[in-house]
């Protein structure tokens, strides 16, 4: 099938790369032309695992074309994806769903033969009868179809999550689509992912639903891991307890610093907005949203505990910056409070991450980047393990550390306590 993906970040290019990896014809299309000269040198834009050999293959291949002519671009294609941001607008909790109407616009003036349109990217409830209404303005019903397909693809995992997803949402009545939409994803249901094809309205929430019950299952294990650090009970035996019970699952059970990342925050406050506006009270979600604001502030004052009031003149190290490890993205990471906090209480910070230097801590004294963990560490009195790339799993501390009593706090469990007990090492975990 011929597809064209409007929007080259990491939902528009994982996509797009994978469709023409099925045997696809698909044009990438940004605004961004610096963007796309690059990726047509096979330049990627982000960081995530995989994708540099996909796209440079299926360029190759000549299956997977980057352009910045989006008239064309819709014109050459049958299925059109519309995976701009919708980022949350300034101070509100509203998705800014500008992107997503100018696309549809664009889109419209260019349509003169049957055309599936897909709301690709996360977008409340009503946004497909949005741009539904605006493509009428300029074309009769029969020549297009508005779908809702959101995408439920993790950074850092998302291309094992498109090829192998649990679920493909196809949210449309209109049965032509609906058919044409099937036989897309085809291959990835006859391997197991499960088909549902539901309302349009229905794809929308189900989107939402989802992110916010996620956020809401680690903001669950994260408030219980506070109990068992009161309690002396170890946080990830609870998990494994309760996440055996099938109804429950394992799954985003790990506790750990506020969640953070492109996604569950913006999503949880549009969740709550969408509520509102239907005079519904999601007070569960509006918890988990207050809940997870607060938590870096309540790991901030387990460190000033650790550190027994002694912040200043501290040599603080964190290993990870980003939200989540196997990203670069620093969007919402808990790390954007917990810096530049330590730095004003007079800490001297350095911090390492695989994906190097980010420049949101530049404007900042005595937060210093090192390109190796050697160098990041050795002279740390305080090291903070935020996030959990495999290359910290196994260092030795011991070795490389060079001042005596210095301390871990790690935020991800990836570290034994009783080893670290052996080793004479003071140790800190979360909800232990
Ligand atoms: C999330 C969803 O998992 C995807 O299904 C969805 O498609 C995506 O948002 C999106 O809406 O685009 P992502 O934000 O990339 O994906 O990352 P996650 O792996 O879900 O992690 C989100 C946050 O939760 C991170 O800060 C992570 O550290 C935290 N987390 C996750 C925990 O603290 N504990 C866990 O057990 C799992």
């Amino acid at each position: 099938m011929k597809l064209c993906m409007i929007g080259t970040g990491y939902v528009g290019l994982v996509s797009g790369v994978c469709f023409a990896d099925l045997g696809n014809e698909v044009i990438c299309v940004d605004k961004d032309k610096l963007k796309i000269n690059k990726l047509k040198k096979s330049i990627i834009p982000i960081y995530e695992p995989g994708l540099d050999e996909l796209v440079k293959k299926n360029f190759k291949a000549g299956r997977l074309k980057f352009s910045t002519d989006l008239a064309e671009s819709v014109q050459k294609s049958n299925i059109i994806f519309i995976c701009v941001g919708t980022p949350t607008k300034k101070n509100r909790y509203e998705a800014d769903l500008s992107q997503v109407y100018s696309a549809a616009k664009e889109i419209s003036k260019n349509i003169k033969s049957f055309k599936i349109i897909i709301n690709k990217s996360t977008v409340p409830v009503t946004t497909g009868d949005n741009v539904e209404k605006i493509i009428s303005k300029k074309v009769k019903h029969n020549l297009f179809s508005v779908v809702s397909n959101p995408e439920f693809l993790r950074e850092g995992e998302a291309i094992r999550d498109f090829i192998y997803p649990d679920r493909v949402v196809i949210g449309t009545k209109n049965k032509k689509s609906n058919k044409i939409l099937k036989n897309l994803y085809l291959p990835l249901i006859s391997k197991g992912a499960k088909y549902i094809n539901t309302s349009r309205r229905a794809a929308e929430l189900i989107k939402y639903a989802s992110n916010a019950f996620l956020a809401t299952k680690i903001t669950y294990i994260n408030e219980l891991a506070n109990l068992c650090e009161k309690l002396k009970i170890n946080v990830e035996d609870v998990s494994i307890g309760i996440g055996t019970d099938k109804r429950i699952g394992g799954r985003f059970l790990r506790a750990g610093p506020a969640y953070g990342g492109s996604c569950f925050p913006k999503d949880t406050r549009a969740l709550i907005d969408t509520a509102n506006k239907s005079k519904t009270s999601l007070s569960l979600i509006k918890t988990v949203v207050d809940s997870n604001d607060k938590r870096s502030n309540l790991l901030l004052k387990r460190i000033t505990t650790i550190l027994k009031n002694k912040i200043k003149n501290k040599k603080i190290t964190f290993l990870g910056v980003t939200f989540k490890a196997n990203t670069d993205d620093m969007r919402e990471s808990s790390s954007l409070k917990m810096i530049p906090f330590l730095n004003k209480k007079g800490a001297k910070i350095r911090y390492y991450d695989p994906t190097g230097k980010k420049s949101e801590f530049d404007k900042f004294k005595n937060v210093e980047f090192k390109n190796n963990i050697k160098d990041a560490c050795e002279l740390s009195d305080l090291i903070i393990l935020h996030t959990e790339w495999n290359e910290f799993k196994l260092i030795d501390l011991k070795k490389i550390v060079k001042k005596k009593n210095f301390i871990i706090y790690d935020l991800r469990n990836i570290y034994s306590s009783e080893k670290m007990k052996k080793n004479n090492i003071k140790y800190f975990g979360i909800g232990k």
